[in-house]
């Protein structure tokens, strides 16, 4: 059996193709390239799914956290703690900001931001910002973080990038009053057809400002700003596949809980169950008892016709552009070295799941 990584045949089915192939047209009628409808569209529908004020579409994720840094007033000199895992692009809008990053701690049994480490980092460290990242899908410990945070004054963006379908005990991700940040880059639960992302923030000034930023400074005649624009046809493509977003990412939730059954008694150690109903199953990460361990896993995996990821194969501090920042990530390199991620998609099937964990248990 060939199972790959991510599932593009189902997902961009021939009904989907042609509900975009004719919006595009309209598009292409209409001139209406750079932004248009469909932005203002998503934008309002997006705020109302994520339980937000109001959403803002960018140009892709990366630039939704470091122009969320900006508007927050974070920039050169200032430090800001950033989980020891995370895509790079976390710790890359820290430093394109000018600012310094600090390393947080992982929870060694998810992977997520360490609210009791972050407590010793703002005692340590004059932290101005703190990114949370919802790893994997995973939701952050928000309310445990928010008390570190508020006392402190230190400001809150949730790296939600994997999250889009994760919910806080409080609601969806987005629906706290911190900003969160989305990348739509066409591998995420709800993906574009290149690069698009989002903030979805509690404010319309914000709202006003992350858009004035994105767009050149315009309307705002005492500012300059960048490019950072969603154009109409990702935000079309976007704002199609939200009629089955939801849909897509029980699915997702409903094969995670499949992959927990079939992988009970194996070697591998799998997420806590408390979180099977509340990821947004991004990815579904399991734990191997060594990096030897995951490298025979992930070949024995590969030669049986299934392809994983060693998601995130090292801790931030390890990789050559970010290493002798200050802070503390122990933890976060264990994680990093044992974890390997599985196919998972809305489309996964059960007769896959128990093809994939049996190998693992054979392993
Ligand atoms: C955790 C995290 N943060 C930020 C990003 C950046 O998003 P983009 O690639 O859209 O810039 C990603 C995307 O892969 C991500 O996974």
């Amino acid at each position: 059996m060939e199972i790959s990584f991510y599932d593009f045949q189902n997902l961009h089915n021939e009904k989907f193709r042609k509900e975009v192939k004719d919006i595009i047209g309209e598009i292409i009628d209409n001139n209406a390239f750079a932004e248009g409808e469909y932005n203002h569209k998503f934008e309002k529908d997006f705020a109302k799914m994520q339980g937000a004020n109001h959403c803002a579409l960018v140009g892709n994720g990366t630039d939704a956290i470091e122009i969320s840094l900006e508007v927050l007033g974070v920039g050169h000199g200032d430090k800001v703690g950033v989980p020891g895992i995370t895509f790079y692009a976390t710790i890359e809008a820290v430093l394109n900001r000018g600012a310094t990053p600090v390393y947080i701690d992982i929870n060694p049994e998810d992977g997520l931001l360490c609210p009791k480490s972050l407590e010793r980092m703002a005692e340590a460290h004059n932290l101005k910002a703190v990114i949370p990242v919802h790893i994997y899908g995973l939701p952050a410990p928000i309310k445990e973080i928010e008390d570190v945070c508020n006392p402190r004054g230190i400001k809150i963006i949730e790296d939600s990038a994997q999250a889009q379908g994760t919910f806080l005990p409080t609601g969806p991700v987005g629906s706290s009053n911190n900003l969160s940040t989305f990348s739509f880059y066409p591998t995420k639960n709800l993906a574009a057809f290149g690069d698009a992302g989002a903030v979805l923030v509690p404010t319309e000034e914000l709202y006003n400002k992350i858009k004035t930023i994105g767009n050149h400074g315009r309307g705002d005649d005492s500012m300059y700003g960048r490019n950072s624009r969603c154009d109409h046809i990702q935000a079309a493509v976007l704002y199609k596949k939200l009629e089955m977003i939801e849909e897509y990412n029980k699915a997702r939730k409903s094969a995670a809980a499949l992959y927990h059954k079939h992988l009970e008694g194996a070697s591998v150690k799998v997420l806590p169950s408390k979180y099977l109903t509340t990821s947004s199953w991004h990815l579904y990460p399991v734990q191997c008892e060594s990096s030897q361990a995951r490298e025979s896993l992930a070949k024995l995996l590969a030669d049986n016709g299934v392809s994983t990821t060693p998601f995130y194969a090292e801790a931030l501090s390890e990789m050559t552009p970010f290493k002798g920042y200050e802070g503390e990530d122990e933890k976060a390199k264990a994680f990093a070295g044992h974890t390997l991620c599985l196919p998972i998609s809305a489309f996964t099937t059960e007769e896959q799941i128990e093809y994939i964990c049996n190998i693992i248990k054979k392993a």
